[in-house]
């Protein structure tokens, strides 16, 4: 079993630099199925929501060559639905994305119901309100999702969103772009990862306007043409590293970065009295020993990232007062409290907020990655606890953070990565 084994108490210093953003690498990934022909996408991070999603392209019949570590050619000329092995489907939320990409290339669709990180209720209603507006007829039964059209052609229209949904803005978006006629999606997500996925679309020979704005208007074309593009940096690794400067009382240059993107999580924590130096494509984060206390409340873009939720709590766990985490997003995303409890951290949930009694030294334990982001949150609970914490199920780290260890290694973490056979290798082995 891999661990992560973090010793706490030294400063972060020196330079890193931001991998691509993975949730614009997976729906763009997606997208190339749109695509009769190659496609060459680069900056992409190697994280494991990736490589699955290569791999669930591979099962499909596409051909996905690796140019480089973060460079990859990826033709779906030849693909066939149904072919992906269930399961696939299972370990991550974001395979949905296929629906949307096989209705636009086929006009129907077939794709295991999806996995995804536990936030309470993670419904697709809003997805299947779009797919049915544009002509689909959505089934669900024997754990899939597939969805027919008529005589295999979706007709562009209006749709207005009951809520803002970056899956639903994407899926929308991919099943619309060869429709016929014109969809305007209302009350879409506005994050750089929907603009992403849109250039790279308009790129290939789309008609979408209005990406980042809440209406996004897309002109339905007959053909894609393949392209090469490169995946815009990831603002939640940013953001996380920024965080993990502030904690740890150092100085970080956060490299490759779009400073716009990350502007929510700078205006917090120059608030908290940290430094925020903004730079072309860097900032330069500088801790310090008099932070003052804060309230959070997480909304979608441009408002504080829900990505960002966890990565915060630990920060305001070491500000003196009482400081307000509110999780605006989902229903609850605050199974990691319980973990940070574990290290001494006074943290009191109430609904959808937590209360944080700030000022607590932290202490070393044995944690749990419950999520992508919660695990990332141990981490840098470990970079500033008194001992050595470990952590485990770090494989839920690594679906989204490209080389994290290796990063912060090089900013002077005492942290590894090991492995630790498990009982029954031990048993063998005995
Ligand atoms: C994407 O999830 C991201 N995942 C999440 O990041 C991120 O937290 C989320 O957007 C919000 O920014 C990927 O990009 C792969 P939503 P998604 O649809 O698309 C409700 C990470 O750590 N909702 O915007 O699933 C839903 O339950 C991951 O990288 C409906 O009610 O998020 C949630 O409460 C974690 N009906 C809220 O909307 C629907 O049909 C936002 O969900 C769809 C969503």
């Amino acid at each position: 079993m891999e661990k992560i084994v973090v010793r706490g108490g030294k400063p972060l210093f020196g330079n890193v630099e931001i991998s691509g953003m993975k949730n614009a690498a997976l729906p763009i990934i997606y997208a190339c199925v749109l695509i009769k022909s190659k496609c060459v996408i680069e900056n992409v991070p190697a994280v494991r929501d990736v490589a699955l999603s290569l791999s669930i392209l591979r099962e499909m019949g596409a051909s996905v060559r690796m140019i480089t570590k973060n460079t990859y050619e990826i033709d779906c000329t030849n693909i066939d639905i149904n072919a992906v092995p269930y399961e696939l489907f299972r370990q991550m939320r974001a395979s949905y994305y296929l629906l949307g990409a096989e209705l636009g290339r086929f006009g129907r669709a077939s794709v295991g119901f999806p996995g995804g990180c536990d936030f309470g209720e993670r419904p697709i209603d809003q997805h299947i309100k779009g797919f049915e507006a544009l002509g689909g007829k959505v089934n669900i039964e024997n754990g899939n999702i597939s969805i027919e059209s008529e005589d295999g052609q979706l007709k562009g229209t209006n749709i207005f969103f009951d809520l803002v949904s970056v899956g639903a803005t994407i899926n929308i978006m991919l099943a619309a772009v060869t429709a016929e006629g014109t969809t305007i999606i209302d009350n879409a997500a506005r994050e750089p990862h929907i603009v992403d996925l849109a250039n790279f679309l308009n790129t290939c020979g789309a008609n979408i306007r209005g990406a980042g704005t809440d209406m996004i208007k897309i002109k339905g074309v007959k053909q894609l043409y393949g392209c090469n593009y490169a995946i815009i940096p990831d603002m939640i690794e940013a953001g996380t590293f920024m965080i993990a400067a502030a904690a740890t009382k150092g100085c970080v240059r956060i490299n490759n970065v779009i400073p716009k993107h990350l502007e929510s999580v700078a205006a917090k924590l120059e608030e908290m009295g940290v430094s925020v130096e903004e730079l072309d494509d860097a900032v330069v984060v500088k801790g310090t020993d008099t932070m003052t206390r804060t309230s959070v409340k997480t909304h979608p873009y441009p408002g504080y990232p829900t990505d960002m939720h966890p990565q915060m709590t630990v920060l305001l766990t070491q500000v003196p007062g009482v400081s307000y985490m509110t999780e605006g997003v989902y229903e609850n995303r605050f199974r990691y409290v319980d973990e940070l409890r574990r290290m001494g951290a006074q943290i009191k949930v109430d609904g959808r907020t937590a209360i944080i009694e700030g000022g607590t030294p932290l202490s070393a334990a044995p944690l749990k990655a419950v999520d992508l982001r919660a695990g990332v949150a141990m981490i840098i609970a470990g970079l500033i606890a008194e001992g050595e914490s470990e952590i485990t199920d770090i494989h839920l780290i690594e679906r989204g953070y490209d080389d994290i260890v290796g990063k912060l290694r090089a900013l002077g973490a005492d942290i590894r990565r090991t492995v630790v056979p498990n009982d029954d290798a031990v048993k063998k082995a005995n």
